[in-house]
């Protein structure tokens, strides 16, 4: 089935965009036009299941487009509201009166607004898709957690992210442990060997959507899981399909980021050929990192490596991992070692991150209230209100 189509008619840039994140968000497929004779067009040719009108627009006002598209639709009825700029009863006749269905006054709670959506839709017959569902169109963000020194927490902060995406913020999400040697998101999340991983998938020549969404592990958390190879040397044949063929990973990526909101990537500690493609091909690199002097070296290294790279400044993230602990280094110490600014910080709270590493069952799952399962969800939600609003900005 096709996702609910709506169009959206309006001149302010911003209303735009926040409008196509949110209707996007809720799975329909949104179409813009920025002045009324544009949205007369549009709707001619696109055949919308609903319109967004507003009133006030450059060359036709939002009540003669909605009067022409009335007029000129053979068809079905398409369902329109008007966004109108104020509560005066008179407006909203005039707007009723050129054939609107339901009016709704700026500045509303996009939640009201899909409501109104909703309910017009199924008044009018029209189906609207529930959130979930493959033809929705995703966040297709890519984000790669590397680790500026081994145990510094990269694991536990990948997968306690990707577990908050998923259950706070309702987004679909993957994760990939791409480190090939040693991955151990198997253990962390108590899942056996004989699952399918990243091997199968690197090796199959005609990789499609419906195959890959078989080869990845469902956790109980609500997230999806691309494994890294049961053991060290199935690493090999993944290295070496990546050297002979880098558009095999790169197809990967990308039907993980048409199935995903958010694939979260734990990488390997080696920056190598596969590392390199995964960082090349993310949104955003999260390193992470303690504040003790050796792990500020290698950070330092690895802004460099970056820097040469030619990624942006925005594209790379310190995370201070266990940023309580007394290491003797503070915040502002390892700020001014480093020359920039710490991103964000997750505080340390052994017994609850090895209890959740002993038990199998990720402290996001099992104690989300708990001051890890906090930090992390705090995380989350800053990083999902930067990388979701890229979105929105670009797709317009
Ligand atoms: N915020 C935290 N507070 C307390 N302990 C933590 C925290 N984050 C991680 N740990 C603990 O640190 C240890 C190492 O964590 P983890 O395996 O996630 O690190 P890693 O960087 O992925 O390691 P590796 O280099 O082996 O891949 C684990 O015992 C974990 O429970
Ligand atoms: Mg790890």
């Amino acid at each position: 089935m096709a996702a609910t189509k709506v169009l959206v008619v309006d001149d302010d840039l911003n209303i735009q965009r926040v409008l196509v994140f949110t209707l996007k968000q809720e799975g329909f497929e949104v179409h813009v036009a920025s002045d009324g004779q544009a949205g007369v067009e549009m709707a001619a040719a696109i055949d919308p299941d609903l319109i967004l009108m507003d009133v006030a627009m450059p060359k036709l006002d939002g009540y003669a487009a909605t009067q022409q598209i009335r007029a000129g639709n053979s068809g079905r009825r398409v369902p329109i509201i008007m966004l109108t700029a104020e509560a005066d009863v008179e407006q909203r006749v005039k707007g009723l009166r050129a054939g609107a269905d339901d009016d709704i006054v700026k500045p509303f709670h996009p939640l009201e607004l899909i409501a109104r959506i909703r309910a017009l839709l199924a008044r009018s017959g029209g189906g609207a898709k529930p959130k979930t569902g493959t033809e929705a169109p995703t966040l297709s963000r890519l984000c790669s957690f590397y680790g500026a020194k081994g145990g510094v927490g990269t694991t536990t902060l990948a997968i306690n992210t990707a577990i908050a995406l998923a259950t706070r913020l309702r987004r679909r999400t993957a994760l990939f442990d791409a480190n090939l040697q040693f991955g151990d998101e198997r253990v962390f999340l108590d899942l056996g060997l004989d699952s399918s991983s990243i091997v199968n998938a690197i090796s199959e020549p005609d990789l499609d959507a419906d195959l890959l969404k078989r080869l990845m592990v469902t956790h109980r958390s609500g997230i999806e899981l691309l494994l890294a190879p049961p053991n060290p040397e199935q690493a090999d044949i993944v290295v070496e399909r990546q050297r002979n063929e880098p558009g095999t990973l790169t197809n990967i990526l990308h039907l993980l980021r048409k199935a995903y909101d958010y694939t979260i990537v734990d990488t390997g500690r080696t920056i190598d050929d596969f590392t390199l493609q995964l960082f090349d091909e993310s949104d955003v690199i999260f390193v992470v990192m303690t504040a003790d002097l050796s792990c500020l070296k290698n950070v330092r290294l690895v802004l460099e490596t970056m820097d040469s790279l030619g990624f942006e400044r925005s594209k790379v993230q310190l995370v201070l991992n266990r940023s309580n602990a007394y290491t003797g280094i503070n915040v502002d110490n390892a700020e001014s070692a480093l020359g920039r600014k710490i991103d964000y910080q997750v505080i340390n709270e052994y017994r609850g991150a090895i209890s959740a590493l002993n038990s199998g069952e990720p402290f996001m799952s099992s104690r989300p209230d708990g001051p890890l399962g906090a930090a992390l969800s705090k995380f989350a939600q800053d990083i999902d209100a930067v990388l979701a609003a890229e979105v929105a900005g670009a797709g317009v």
